[in-house]
């Protein structure tokens, strides 16, 4: 466990964009899906790196609601994989600790890869060392809507629909706010990832393409994320931006998972 001093600095919940699988292959001269399944095996490590330093939540975008537009060949390559990642590596992720959850529209996916994400839910039930939330045929626009539609199914009025209420039908609800986001690859954008939840997130940006992205790199994230001031709208502990450890005595955003 880290010690109290150190683990204000380990952000609790870890949102990673794992881009940058096409051009590690490409590079290599080899098809895309040659990318994707190096993209499993870091994935797996990364996992392994989050739990062994006390981040409790790693909620990653593995497929979103617009990857639907790439070519055929590469979605359904992209599908193959994911029940073959399961196979291969649930075992193993169980015995780690390691809870899976699904935060996505399963609803619109076929029976195969639906039964397969949720088994795999229900397989890691009894977890709690470290929540891996996959999110799969996700949206953070889609995660917005849902939750509207979800407060109103249970008969919310629109005077009682606070932020409160909203979050606490976000699809990771669960899981306190990012604390950090990465995202590899070199592009700087959110691409629609966790944009609700992600608020107060530090943004973290790096050109390592994600098939790379390994413990090191988890390090490197981390050692920005303490460097950062969180100060979630208000002065910070000096009153004058300090920068630095400076907001390390309030590392993580009010977050309404923790008033459940
Ligand atoms: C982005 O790289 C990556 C994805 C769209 C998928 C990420 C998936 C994994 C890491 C594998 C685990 C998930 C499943 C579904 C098995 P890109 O293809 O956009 O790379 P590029 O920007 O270099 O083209």
């Amino acid at each position: 466990m880290a010690s109290s001093s150190t683990a204000a600095l380990v952000p609790r919940h870890v949102a990673i964009v794992m881009d940058g699988n096409g051009r590690w292959a490409r590079k290599r001269l080899m098809p895309r899906g040659v990318g994707h399944k190096a993209g499993v095996d870091a994935l797996v490590k990364v996992v392994q790196a989050a739990a062994a330093r006390d981040i409790g939540y790693l909620t990653v975008f593995a497929f979103s609601s617009e990857n639907w537009k790439r070519p055929e060949e590469e979605v359904s390559g992209l599908m193959s994989l994911l029940l073959v990642a399961l196979s291969k590596h649930l075992v193993k992720l169980k015995a780690d600790g390691v809870r899976i959850r699904i935060a996505g529209d399963l609803e619109s996916v076929s029976p195969r890869i639906r039964d397969a994400l949720r088994g795999a839910e229900a397989d890691t039930v009894e977890n709690s060392r470290l929540v891996l939330t996959v999110a799969f045929n996700y949206g953070g626009r889609w995660d917005v809507v849902q939750a509207c539609r979800a407060a109103m199914a249970e008969g919310v009025r629109p005077e009682e629909l606070t932020e409160a209420v909203l979050s606490r039908h976000m699809a990771i609800s669960y899981a306190p706010d990012p604390d950090l986001f990465i995202r590899t690859g070199g592009e700087v954008r959110l691409s629609n990832f966790l944009l609700w939840q992600s608020a107060y997130a530090e943004l973290v940006f790096t050109d390592c393409l994600w098939p790379d992205f390994d413990a090191d790199e988890l390090d490197k994230a981390i050692a920005a994320f303490a460097r950062r001031e969180r100060r979630f709208g208000d002065v910070g502990a000096s009153g004058q931006g300090e920068g630095a450890l400076g907001g390390a005595a309030e590392p993580h955003p009010p977050s309404f998972s923790e008033e459940r």
